[in-house]
């Protein structure tokens, strides 16, 4: 009688023992988690911080005077090439939550400029200048209504005169 009292105390001791030792092993698993996911957000912060939108409009606007020099030399895949950069890049800006003076960048991207692509994209299956023109100037004008939205109405982009880098042949080769 005493013995079996005995094996069951040493049992129950056991199982207490048993879970205790879970119940540890969860609660360091559980602050490593908290540790891994702290660090993931702090590296995702220091990402969006260090984004400079004005670089990646830079691009943007190098893109958009050499994709007009491809459409008027009507030299489709070079056309097509920078079309795509264009859209990598804005695909960039959407992707990195960019607030700027209170306006959700990255969502106007999304909604402004990015159908503008598209739409450019369909303009060129016409193959005719002027169909390009009128896509060009729809996403153009993309750029400068942003710029208006969010409060920068003083940086207008127009139609180029000149291709900003000369060492590159717009025209298809023969
Ligand atoms: C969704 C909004 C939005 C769209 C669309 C947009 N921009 Fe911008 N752009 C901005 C904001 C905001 C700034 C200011 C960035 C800053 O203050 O660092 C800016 C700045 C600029 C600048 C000034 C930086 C420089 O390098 O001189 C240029 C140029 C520019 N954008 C070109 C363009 C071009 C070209 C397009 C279209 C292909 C375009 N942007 C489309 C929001 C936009």
């Amino acid at each position: 009688m005493k013995r079996s009292l005995l094996i069951v105390l040493a049992l129950v001791a056991a199982f207490i023992g048993f879970n205790f030792v879970t119940v540890f092993n969860l609660k360091s698993k559980i602050g490593d988690t908290t540790l891994q996911l702290d660090s993931a957000l702090y590296r995702v912060q220091e990402l969006e911080r260090s984004y400079e939108l004005a670089e990646g409009m830079h691009y943007l606007q190098i893109y958009m005077n050499k994709l007009w020099f491809a459409g008027i030399e009507e030299n489709e895949e070079l056309t097509k090439f920078y079309l795509h950069e264009l859209e990598e890049f804005m695909e960039d800006i959407v992707s990195r939550n960019v607030v700027s003076r209170g306006k959700n960048v990255s969502e106007l991207m999304q909604s402004m400029a990015l159908p503008q692509i598209e739409l450019l994209e369909n303009q060129l299956e016409k193959k005719d200048k002027i169909a390009f023109v009128l896509g060009y100037r729809g996403l153009m004008n993309s750029c400068n209504s942003c710029h208006i939205t969010t409060g920068r109405p003083y940086l207008v982009i127009d139609l180029p005169k000149s291709p900003v880098l000369d060492n590159q042949v717009f025209s298809k080769a023969e």
